[in-house]
C-alpha cells in the first residue's frame, strides 16, 4: 500500500489514466461547446440529444476530477518540478488549482443553465421543449466565461509541459505516464 510520505518518480497509473482521459474529454467539450452546440438553434430537433451527450461528458469529467483529488490525498506523487523560481512555483499552483476549480465551475454552470431553463426533461427524458435560447439564463453567461478561462489555463498548462519537456529537457512528461514508480 502506498503512503503519502515518500516521493514517487511517477504519478499512480490510475491517476495518469484519469489525467489523460480528463484532458481528452475537456478538449472535446470545449470544442463541441464552442464550435458546435453554440451555433445550433434550439429549435433543431437534434439539439437536446447533443446537449445530453455534452452533459454526460461533463459528468464523467467531474467524476474523474474527484478521483484525481482522492488519489492526490492517498497515493505517493513526484515532488514538485522545481526550477528554483518562486514565480514558477506560484504559477504552477495557481494553474493546477485553477484547472480543477474552473472545470468544476463548468459542470456547475452547465447544470445551472439546464436547471434555470427547466430543460432537464427535454434533455434527459425527451419530454417538453428547450427554451428559445439559453442566453436568457444567467448560468449560461457563467458557462461561457469559465469556458474561456479554462481554455486559457489549458493553453498555459500545455505550454508549460512542452517547455519542461523540450526546452528544459527535464523529462516532465514521463512523470504523467505509465511505468514503474
Ligand atoms: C495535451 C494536454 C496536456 C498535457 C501535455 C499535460 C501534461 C501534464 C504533465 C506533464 C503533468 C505533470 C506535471 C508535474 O509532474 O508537475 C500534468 C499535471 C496536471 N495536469 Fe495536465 N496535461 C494536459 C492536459 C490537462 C488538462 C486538460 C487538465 C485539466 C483538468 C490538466 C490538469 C492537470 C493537473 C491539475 C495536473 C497536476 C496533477 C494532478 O492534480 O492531476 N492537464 N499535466
Ligand atoms: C468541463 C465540462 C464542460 C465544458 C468544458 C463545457 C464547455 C462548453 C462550451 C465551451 C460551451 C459553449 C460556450 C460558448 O461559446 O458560448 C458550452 C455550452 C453549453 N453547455 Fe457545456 N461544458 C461542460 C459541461 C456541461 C454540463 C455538465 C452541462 C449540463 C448539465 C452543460 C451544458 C451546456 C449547455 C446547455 C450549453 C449551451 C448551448 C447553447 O447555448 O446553445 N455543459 N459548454
Amino acid at each position: 500500500m502506498n503512503t503519502t510520505s515518500a516521493p514517487a518518480t511517477r504519478y499512480h497509473g490510475l491517476w495518469v489514466a484519469a489525467h489523460w482521459l480528463t484532458g481528452i474529454l475537456i478538449g472535446i467539450s470545449l470544442y463541441g461547446g464552442m464550435a458546435v452546440l453554440r451555433h445550433i438553434d434550439n429549435l433543431d430537433p437534434e439539439k437536446a440529444t447533443m446537449i445530453r451527450a455534452h452533459a454526460i461528458g461533463g459528468f464523467v469529467i467531474l467524476v474523474l476530477l474527484l478521483l484525481r483529488l482522492a488519489m492526490r490525498a492517498t497515493t505517493r506523487k513526484p515532488p514538485p518540478a522545481d526550477t528554483g523560481s518562486g514565480a514558477q512555483k506560484l504559477a504552477r499552483r495557481v494553474v493546477h488549482v485553477g484547472l480543477y476549480l474552473v472545470a468544476i465551475a463548468m459542470v456547475s454552470t452547465g447544470v445551472g443553465t439546464l436547471a434555470a431553463a427547466g430543460a432537464f426533461p427535454a434533455v434527459f427524458e425527451g419530454t417538453g421543449a428547450l427554451p428559445a435560447s439559453f442566453w436568457d439564463y444567467p448560468p449560461r453567461q457563467g458557462h461561457m466565461f469559465f469556458s474561456r478561462v479554462l481554455l486559457l489555463l489549458v493553453a498555459v498548462h500545455v505550454g508549460a509541459a512542452l517547455w519542461h519537456q523540450f526546452v528544459r529537457r527535464d523529462g516532465l512528461l514521463r512523470r504523467m505516464w505509465f511505468g514503474p514508480r
